[in-house]
């Protein structure tokens, strides 16, 4: 067999904000002045080539004498630990209180614009799990699917909005901001657009050295080579060090644009997304806005003169606050609101993501099927021959562009598309607390985007051999570290470890994948039920 590591991506660093921004940019002003520096610093200057080796300083070999350099055995701590080390730093930003209650972790409750710490293992149902390997186990496969890290926010979103409205009211007259927002006398937008923010870099730097201390063993060694972007990039250094991160691993790069299939950008090939799914859930997320933010436009209004504060401002705020801690480490905006204030923006993000790339979406199942058929394939070493979703026939043809016989595969994407694929493999138990309802906010809820999708979010599949004669006999999922209950899947039985038997798993996520009506979903004219009567991500049959 040959052993490597498979990194594929999609090639844009394009953002779930973006989509919904795309769809809902009509609805809103547009940038005209900011409050602060919009431009962007260019590497290499024009006309300039940097070129490695440069001629003008020496390269390492130069150097008369090395250390041993004995590399060691592969680090196999996902077997060999007692348990695992968890992603609880978020070095080196500093940890913002909230109003009143400063031992809050706002850094926790920011939904999709949250920073990843691990789960707890009981997030999803199951207590008793690890994602160390059973006793009695051994580790066959790894699959990883991750999203990019922190980023600046996209072209014309609330932050840099909110920063042109302040503008404009700064150079009329009458602007002042007085106690709690005396700050923004000060304050400049010092934001880039939707690149990674170095913070957001070390994260996926952070996840390829965690990888490779747990799974490293898999791919003892990778081989051929092309090129890498971004976070993968951050990654691939992370898993294969500075010096060999260029030559380790085969990397596919997925074109992300209109009128490409990517199993990776599913959204770009399923056009309902962009008209009344996402229209729709920025509807049900607003109402909730309006509520939500009314106590708090009217404790700030007291201390802002020249500005009428609208909803969309309180929540550019918060996300300016997000946005502003891991790009430049601190946020004088993360003081302003309250600990349930918080807990209300967390549940905006929640509902955007319900309603358009969740459990509540019409076409969340058919966004995420098709890297769902992708993974059948590789679970199987079976080429995927019914090309009825966003899978590119021609990359999932080929030996080449899509290997079937690798220890490891990395994907890499974004926020949406992980939800959407936790969708379409129906791990209902994100699901269970039902509906959203955008009028008040329920005391239980399983579908917290800040635990789900939060920067640099994490699923990883083990495919394990409990049996002595090394075939695969079990397969499991985790999301940031806490294991999945696999029991919304047809034929997998209920398992305190979240294992299901790797032959019913293929033959129940066989049955999702036919339950799953990408054409319909996508493109068919429908109008969404308003009745919340959508659970796992497909229109509903007696509809059709
Ligand atoms: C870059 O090179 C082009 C073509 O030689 C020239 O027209 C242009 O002025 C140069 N730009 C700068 C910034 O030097
Ligand atoms: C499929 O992928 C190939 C190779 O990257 C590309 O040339 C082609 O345009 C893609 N087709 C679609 C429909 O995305
Ligand atoms: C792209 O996806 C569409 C929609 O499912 C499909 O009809 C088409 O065959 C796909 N094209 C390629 C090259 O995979
Ligand atoms: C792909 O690889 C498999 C297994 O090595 C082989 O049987 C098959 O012929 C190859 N297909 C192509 C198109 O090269
Ligand atoms: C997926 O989950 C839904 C409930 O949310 C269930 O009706 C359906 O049968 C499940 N599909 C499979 C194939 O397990
Ligand atoms: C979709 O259906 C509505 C209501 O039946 C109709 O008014 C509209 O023209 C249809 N749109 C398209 C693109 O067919």
């Amino acid at each position: 067999m040959v052993r490597g590591i498979w990194l594929s991506l999609s090639a844009v660093p394009f953002v779930a904000g973006a989509v919904i921004q795309e769809v809902l940019q009509d609805l809103r002003p547009k940038a005209s002045s900011w409050a602060g520096s919009t431009t962007a610093f260019v590497f290499p200057p024009a006309n300039v080539t940097a070129t490695i080796p440069d001629p003008n300083f020496p390269d390492a070999t130069q150097i008369d004498e090395f250390g041993p350099t004995a590399t060691g055995d592969e680090a196999a701590s996902i077997e060999t630990a007692p348990s695992i080390a968890k992603v609880d730093s978020i070095f080196p930003l500093i940890r913002p209180g909230s109003r009143k209650s400063s031992d809050f972790e706002v850094l926790r409750h920011l939904g999709s614009l949250t920073p990843i710490v691990s789960n707890d293992a009981d997030t999803f149902g199951l207590p008793h799990s690890s994602p160390v390997i059973p006793d009695e186990c051994k580790l066959k496969q790894a699959y990883l699917l991750h999203r990019h890290g922190a980023r600046y926010p996209p072209e014309g979103a609330e932050p840099g909005l909110f920063a042109s409205k302040l503008h404009a009211a700064a150079t009329g007259a009458g602007f002042s901001a007085t106690g709690p927002l005396a700050f923004l006398n000060e304050w400049t937008y010092k934001l880039g657009a939707e690149i990674l923010t170095p913070f957001g870099r070390k994260q996926l730097y952070d996840l390829g050295v965690g990888f490779r201390v747990s799974y490293g063993f898999l791919a003892d060694a990778g081989t051929s080579t092309e090129r890498m972007v971004d976070s993968a990039l951050q990654f691939a250094a992370g898993f294969f060090g500075v010096q060999s991160y260029q030559t380790s691993y085969h990397q596919q790069i997925d074109i992300n644009a209109h009128g490409f299939n990517t199993t990776l950008a599913p959204f770009r090939t399923c056009s309902n997304v962009f008209t009344n799914v996402a229209a729709y859930a920025g509807q049900r997320a607003n109402e909730w806005a309006r509520i939500y933010t009314r106590p708090i436009i009217k404790r700030l209004s007291k201390h802002i003169k020249g500005v009428d504060l609208t909803s969309t401002d309180v929540m550019a705020m918060q996300q300016a606050c997000a946005y502003e801690t891991v790009a430049l480490g601190y946020s004088s905006f993360c003081g302003l609101f309250k600990k349930n204030e918080w807990k209300e923006f967390e549940y905006y993000d929640a509902l955007i993501f319900w309603y358009a790339f969740g459990p509540g979406g019409p076409a969340t199942a058919a966004q995420g099927v098709g890297w769902v058929q992708e993974l059948l394939s590789r679970l199987t070493q079976t080429r995927i021959t019914n090309f009825d979703s966003s899978v590119n026939s021609t990359l999932a043809s080929s030996n080449i562009t899509f290997p079937l016989n690798q220890p490891i595969y990395v994907d890499a994407t974004h926020d949406i598309v992980v939800s959407s694929i936790l969708v379409a493999m129906n791990f209902t138990s994100l699901a269970a607390s039902g509906p959203l309802p955008s009028t008040y906010m329920p005391d239980d809820q399983s579908w917290i985007t800040s635990q789900i999708v939060p920067f640099a979010t994490r699923l990883v599949g083990q495919v394990l051999s409990c049996h002595a004669d090394d075939e695969p006999t079990h397969i499991r999922f985790m999301l940031n570290d806490a294991v999945l209950p696999m029991t919304g899947i047809k034929g997998c039985k209920a398992n305190k470890h979240g294992l299901c038997a790797f032959d019913d798993f293929i033959t129940g996520m066989q049955a999702r994948v036919d339950e799953i009506d990408f054409q319909f979903d996508c493109f068919a004219n429908y109008t969404i039920p308003v009745h919340d009567s959508i659970v796992d991500g497909r229109f509903p049959q007696h509809l059709r």
